[in-house]
């Protein structure tokens, strides 16, 4: 004779038993220290405990900390720390029309929007090219400084100071090499400021391999870069002296100009005294 043979059948979870194969409250919370996604796992949002969900939004504010000291170091290697006050819109250095901060501020709103949804940004690259001292670092700066305030990780380095601390020993920190390029092919955003300035035609094997394998791995890689240039893209009639592309050759400024949107500041230089200087 069965022991159990009359026993009633009484479904597990009423037996203050777990039904076979179901996913407890004890096992969700390994899945999800360990990163798993719930959702796709079919697995409602059960936590009643607000303490874990608002462990994950406190991790927000030292992020956000680190995200603008990164920053900040970046710009005070640059030796640029007089433009950080950069806004669009508001504060005592807000850019004026003629550095389009509408279109500025539309290109980074699209660049949030992208890092939100994982989606590779439509417009990759902002050119900001005009002629000397028309304000194109500055509106650069403010894309920047905008940037890093609504969460993207941003990076600014002069074209030519990058080359520069690409070569063995040189970069500040006692960065390698190696780690410098790193960090400007991986943050978020980068503003590489002056675009092949201080190069001509004789620029190095170097300065051309270095600044194409920059360019190339952001663009694969789908991260935005924000460029400033005195430079055109392409010398003319009028324009005969260097361009863009004697630099960077044809494939990639075709690649690089293929998504990207132009921001041209005219104006005069601002930093032109307003009677020239007899000396
Ligand atoms: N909107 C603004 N309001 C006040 N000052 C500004 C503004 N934009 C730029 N400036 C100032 O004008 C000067 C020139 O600006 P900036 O350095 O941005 O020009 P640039 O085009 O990058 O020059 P360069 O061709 O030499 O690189 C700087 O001193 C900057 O602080
Ligand atoms: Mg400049």
């Amino acid at each position: 004779m069965s022991l159990t043979a009359d026993a009633p059948i009484v479904p597990a979870p009423e037996r203050g038993l777990n039904q076979a194969g179901a996913v407890t409250d004890h096992v969700a919370a390994i899945l999800r220290r360990g990163g798993a996604d719930m959702s796709k796992l079919g697995v409602p949002d059960r936590r009643t405990d607000r303490s874990e969900v608002e462990l994950w939004e406190d991790v927000a504010v030292p992020k956000a900390r680190a995200r603008r000291l990164a920053w900040e170091r970046s710009v005070e290697d640059a030796a640029h720390q007089e433009y950080l006050g950069f806004r669009f819109f508001t504060g005592p250095l807000k850019l004026d029309a003629n550095q389009k901060p509408n279109t500025l501020r539309n290109w980074v709103d699209s660049l949030l929007e992208a890092k939100r949804s994982g989606a590779r940004p439509e417009t990759l690259n902002m050119i900001i090219p005009g002629n000397i001292g028309t304000g194109k670092t500055a509106a650069a700066f403010a894309v920047g400084n905008e940037a890093v305030l609504r969460g993207i990780d941003t990076l600014v380095v002069k074209h030519s100071t990058y080359l520069t601390w690409r070569r063995p020993d040189s970069a500040p920190r006692n960065l390698r090499a190696w780690e410098v390029r790193k960090m400007f092919v991986t943050c978020d955003l980068l503003i590489l400021d002056e675009l092949c300035g201080e190069m001509d035609m004789t620029a190095t094997e170097f300065a051309r391999r270095e600044t194409v394998d920059l360019i190339d791995a952001r663009i694969s890689a789908g991260r935005p870069t924000a460029y400033t240039t005195n430079l055109r893209s392409r010398r003319t009639q009028d324009h005969p002296g260097l361009g863009v592309v004697d630099i960077l050759g044809e494939r990639l400024l075709s690649r690089l100009e293929s998504s990207a949107h132009v921001a041209k500041i005219l104006g005069p230089d601002r930093r032109k005294p307003a009677t020239p200087l007899d000396w």
